[in-house]
């Protein structure tokens, strides 16, 4: 399978309530390839089983990577494979990572702010800000001190001086601890967040009120229901279809894969939630609606490819090489 790596679970442990974290390793021994803070891979749990984790282990393993999993009550299958059917000598594919969430350079200070799991991505962060010496704050809201996650680093191993915790606090509350956090901005500060879509909107609304300009402001979601979101504020539009010359509606509240289905026509998807890839294509005309966490922000403002699953299109007709 091209751009997939095979690997071996090396170890799974409890690291807070209804969190796992796996441990992989090569299973021809290889070093795996490096990658930046904020990276994700995908985990191929089985057939249009796919699911995306980010990257939390110690940066500098070449020999494992590590993602912390939780379990979804309303999972539709990878948390729930991840809980009660991998275990150590579980062997699958995995992608190489990819970098959707980059870090900021030449950034003064950086805000990190994670919301339940949304840790995964942001410990990463501080572990390469803390090595490099910069500047930075790590707020991190969780349910309870049972579902706080790397818990001896954060509260008194390396990251413990520049992490704040807060702990069961309603949305009011989370939206008071904000305000407070974000209220004074220095020029060059970057705010990164990740967690939860109800709580990125908190801090997302915060940051806004308080003036953070949207360029400063760097976000992953996390648990979200992507077809739902994916539908929202739709409008119907035509797919031309450029290799059979085929033109097909596709309605407000169905997506480009579902209206070619309609019509008979197959087209290879894996997750159709936006986080593979498998279903990118090439867009020859027509302006994208990308609603995927695959792309790049760089390859997205590009507008030649689209993942077809769950984007759109902004003009009324898009013409794709199909
Ligand atoms: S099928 Fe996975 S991104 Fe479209």
């Amino acid at each position: 399978m091209a751009n997939t790596i095979l690997v071996r679970v090396t170890s799974v442990s409890p690291i807070a309530q209804d969190i796992r974290l796996v441990t992989l390793s090569a299973v021809d021994g290889a070093q795996l390839p490096t990658y930046q803070p904020g990276s994700h891979i995908d985990l191929h749990m089985g057939p249009g089983l796919i699911r995306q984790y980010s990257l939390c282990g110690p940066h500098d393993d070449p020999a494992s990577y590590s993602v912390a999993v939780k379990r979804e009550p309303e999972s539709r299958g990878g948390s729930k494979w991840v809980h009660e059917d991998l275990d150590v000598g579980t062997e699958l594919e995995i992608s190489l990572p990819r970098n959707n969430f980059p870090m900021a350079e030449h950034a003064r200070h950086s805000i990190l702010v994670a919301g339940g799991i949304g840790i995964t991505p942001l410990i990463s962060m501080a572990r390469v800000l803390n090595a490099q010496g910069q500047s930075f704050e790590l707020l991190y809201f969780c349910r309870s001190s049972e579902h706080v996650a790397f818990r001896d680093e954060l509260e008194s191993g390396a990251l413990s001086t520049s992490c704040r915790m807060f702990l069961g606090l309603n949305r009011e509350a989370v939206a008071e601890a904000l305000r407070d956090a974000l209220s004074v901005r220095s020029g060059d500060t970057h705010l990164y967040l990740c967690g939860p879509r109800p709580f990125m909107d908190t801090v997302q609304e915060v940051a806004a009120q308080s003036g953070w300009p949207v360029d400063a402001v760097h976000l992953e979601y996390f648990g979200t229901s992507e077809q739902a979101i994916a539908m929202v504020g739709s409008r119907s539009f035509q797919v031309t279809l450029a290799q059979s010359g085929v033109t097909v509606d596709v309605g407000a509240d169905e997506t480009i894969i579902d209206a070619l289905r309609a019509r008979g026509i197959e087209v290879e998807t894996s997750c159709e939630q936006g986080v593979c890839g498998t279903c990118v294509t090439t867009v020859l005309e027509g302006v994208p609606d990308h609603r995927d966490c695959f792309l790049t922000s760089a390859e997205k403002a590009q507008g030649d490819c689209m993942a077809i699953c769950i984007s759109r299109s902004k003009s009324p007709g898009i013409t794709l090489d199909i």
